[in-house]
């Protein structure tokens, strides 16, 4: 995406009338890496996703970005428990370099007008893919518990497809609704795939002290998001129900 020449030379080629861009850098392994590598930051999550969407607005193309709601942190009119971020709610977290630049993208990029922008958070897949959320806390020495939007990429992305080809535009928090705590999640995870599996906790500020650049936490409406896939008859489960769901399908294809 950072090459505009070869960006254009394969929109010409192809000539597509819809654009997915799932592409992006999160740094390995962890986001911790953008913090030292700034300007690799920049060239993809900026200046690629821009040329990207600039390119396909010259030729009157629909652009699908799968985007991050990473950039809402709890506060006191947003608490746990409380009502989500919505999609009309300014930013209100950059404590990491990663969600500084999508926070930033993403401002600028809704001007155009073929964009659609959909805000994924802590995305879960059927399998247990290493970029799977539910793999990477089960992996980690000890885990936080706090509440959070999570995408059961299962539910989301032909929504997601759904949206693309009816052209719709403009910003979605594309999350299951509701908000599901890490012991929640791996609580699930033990009673139905993994019966012998363990793990141990820590706090925030214990968390903080291993990490480099800060994590969002955070719960978004998915209002906006419900009310346009009923037009089209397409319903997303409660995060609970979904992962339950996403868990027995595990099973049932026999990941362990
Ligand atoms: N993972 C999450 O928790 C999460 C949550 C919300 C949103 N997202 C967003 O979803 C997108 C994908 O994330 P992911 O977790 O799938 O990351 P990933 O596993 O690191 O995959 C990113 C992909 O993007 C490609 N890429 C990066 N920079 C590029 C560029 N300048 N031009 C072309 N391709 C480029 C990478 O290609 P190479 O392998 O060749 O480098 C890789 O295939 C990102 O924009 C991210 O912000 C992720």
């Amino acid at each position: 995406m950072e090459n505009r020449e070869a960006v254009i030379e394969e929109l010409e080629r192809i000539k597509p009338t819809h654009v997915l861009n799932c592409a992006g850098c999160t740094g390995r392994p962890n986001v911790d890496w953008c913090e030292d590598n700034k300007a690799a930051t920049i060239r993809s999550n900026v200046i690629g996703t821009l040329n990207l969407a600039d390119a396909c607005e010259q030729r009157g193309v629909h652009i699908s970005v799968f985007a991050t709601g990473c950039i809402y942190a709890y506060d006191d009119a947003h608490p746990i428990g409380g009502p989500g971020f919505l999609e009309t709610d300014p930013a209100n977290f950059s404590g990491s370099f990663y969600s500084a630049t999508k926070l930033r993208v993403e401002e600028i990029m809704m001007n155009y007008p073929n964009v659609l922008c959909l805000r994924l958070r802590m995305p879960v897949s059927d399998d247990l893919h290493p970029r799977n959320f539910v793999t990477k806390i089960t992996k980690y020495e000890r885990v936080v518990d706090v509440p959070n939007s999570n995408t059961i990429l299962h539910d989301l992305l032909p929504a997601a497809i759904l949206l693309a080809e009816n052209n719709e535009t403009g910003v979605y928090n594309f999350t299951n609704p509701g908000a599901i705590s890490h012991n929640e999640v791996l609580g699930l995870f033990k009673n139905i795939v993994r019966p012998e599996f363990e793990w141990k906790n820590f706090s925030l500020e214990q968390q903080s002290l291993v990490i480099k650049a800060g994590r969002s936490n955070c719960m978004l409406d998915t209002g906006k998001l419900v009310r346009k896939l009923e037009e089209y008859g397409f319903e997303v489960p409660e995060v609970h129900d979904a992962y339950e769901q996403c868990f027995k399908r595990m099973v049932e294809n026999g990941v362990e």
